[in-house]
């Protein structure tokens, strides 16, 4: 398990609320990802659904996968109630594969506590020119920031982003702020374009 919860954990996170995470897209994820000419998005980790419905409803043809399928539920509600399609799929992405080798022009990884190998499977599931968008809590999160899991292995730093992107071309590597009412929150964020014209 990639996450360190597993799915009955996350289902149970999800049903025990009206929701876990905000409706809206995270504000890094807006603002790097929302003016970006739509094409064919995977959101791995989708959660209830909030980058998934907002890509949707910007144009993109998306695909969601998350092992919760109460998460999926919400997110297939939110979608409904925008008006959006939105290929909806309970998986493990550490096992889940693009049905006929289907690649995507955005990878998206929003706080999925990943290990190496999910984000190399993502790297391959890149269309060429097509760009892997990743955001984390950074390590450093733990001693000099606030929220996120406390567990270090779920937490990233830049190496570990930097190796997750061989082959790929780094346009942005770095941290961000959150700034919530309890304190600052790091993120680790990461944005890497595969090369175009390279084969599959
Ligand atoms: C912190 S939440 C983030 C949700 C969403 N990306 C967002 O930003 O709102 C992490 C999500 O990853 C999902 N997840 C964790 N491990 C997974 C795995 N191996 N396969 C699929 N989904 C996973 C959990 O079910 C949970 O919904």
């Amino acid at each position: 398990m990639t996450s360190g919860h597993g799915a009955q954990e996350w289902d149970s996170r999800y049903a025990g609320s009206d929701r876990v995470w905000s409706a809206s897209p995270n504000a890094w994820v807006h603002d790097t990802v929302g003016t970006w000419t739509p094409g064919r998005a995977l959101d791995l980790g989708a959660g209830e659904g909030r980058h998934a419905v907002w890509l949707a409803s910007l144009g993109w043809q998306v695909t969601a996968v998350d092992l919760s399928a109460v998460g999926i539920e919400r997110g297939r509600a939110g979608a409904r109630g925008a008006g959006v399609d939105v290929d909806w799929v309970v998986a493990d992405v550490a096992t889940w594969e693009p049905p006929d080798g289907a690649t995507f022009d955005l990878v998206l990884l929003a706080y999925l506590h990943i290990q190496d190998e999910v984000l190399s499977k993502a790297r391959g599931w890149l269309a060429p020119g097509g760009t892997l968008v990743v955001i984390g809590h950074a390590l450093r999160n733990l001693t000099e920031g606030v929220g996120g899991p406390s567990d270090a292995r779920l937490l990233h730093t830049e190496a570990e982003y930097r190796a997750a992107s061989e082959g790929l071309l780094v346009e942005h590597l770095g941290e961000v702020v959150r700034h919530l009412p309890e304190g600052e929150a790091i993120d680790l964020v990461l944005v890497a374009r595969r090369p175009l014209g390279e084969q599959s």
